[in-house]
């Protein structure tokens, strides 16, 4: 005779079963980080059988690692929308970052294809250079660019007045009480004298400059060498280039780590 196992208790299947689930966030959220839409939405999309994780439809309430776990919306990976661009500039000086200019200057948007429309994603000041990503994705923008949860941007800096003291350094990395206020703790180091590279994850308008000002050593020259993961020293001024798949995947990651914190602080 075969001997019956007496079934374990509920609340120890309970916990079997959530032990086997996979951790990470609610599938919904992180469709509605990457641009699907609200999370209501998402959700509708869940339910109609659109989404596909690791290969199975997944069902409303699955938990998903965007390491780990191979995520598709009607077939494409998501970070990978149809009809979507997302291009890196590498912005020389004199190129102005709005889409339009009323005194004539060269505009950011002319450097790449002129369809589909695309915008850049936050400012550049008009002498300032380097890396700026310009795209037709209203929502990874708007995550990328908004203050709260902007991903880190890194600057080299050459200012005037040579060699930067330990003591003003420190002020730059505390926080500088500038006229819209003290701004958050930033990561400087000075790779040689009289050059610093910033890192920030703020957008106040011409903040670097104002902080560099702030403490005695006015901008000469300054140039964004990182977005939050993106970065190219051989993107050459005045170039452009699509990002890649693993680099567009990494920040939407970047953007639901920083999303994740803010939310966390609040
Ligand atoms: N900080 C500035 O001061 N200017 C820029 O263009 C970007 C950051």
């Amino acid at each position: 005779m075969v001997e019956r196992r007496p079934e374990p208790p509920l609340w120890e299947q309970l916990a079997q079963k959530s032990r086997a689930m996979p951790q990470g966030d609610r599938l919904q959220k992180v469709l509605a980080r990457h641009g699907f839409g609200s999370r209501r939405v998402c959700e509708d999309l869940i339910s109609a059988g659109r989404v596909v994780v690791n290969g199975d439809v997944a069902v409303l309430g699955r938990r998903v690692d965007v390491d780990v776990d191979v995520i598709e919306v009607d077939g494409v990976p998501i970070g990978v929308r149809p009809g979507l661009v997302y291009y890196l500039v590498n912005k020389p000086a004199g190129v102005v970052t709005t889409s339009s200019d009323t005194h004539g200057r060269p505009i950011i948007i002319d450097i790449v294809p002129a369809e589909p429309r695309v915008f850049a994603v936050g400012r550049l000041d008009v002498e300032t250079e380097g890396l700026i990503l310009l795209t037709n994705d209203g929502e990874l923008a708007n995550l990328v660019a908004h203050p709260s949860h902007g991903v880190e941007k890194e600057y080299l800096v050459e200012v005037a007045g040579g060699e930067v003291s330990g003591g003003k350094l420190a002020r730059l990395r505390d926080g500088v009480e500038l006229d819209d206020g003290l701004t958050a703790p930033a990561k400087v180091s000075q790779p040689e004298a009289g050059v610093l590279r910033i890192v920030i994850h703020e957008g106040r308008n011409r903040q670097v400059r104002r902080m560099c000002e702030a403490v005695g050593h006015p901008v000469e020259r300054l140039v964004r060498t990182r977005i939050g993961p993106i970065s190219d020293r051989r993107l050459r001024p005045g170039e452009w280039r699509e990002l890649t798949i693993d680099e567009l995947r990494a920040l939407t990651d970047a953007v639901a780590v920083e999303v994740r914190r803010y939310d966390q602080e609040r």
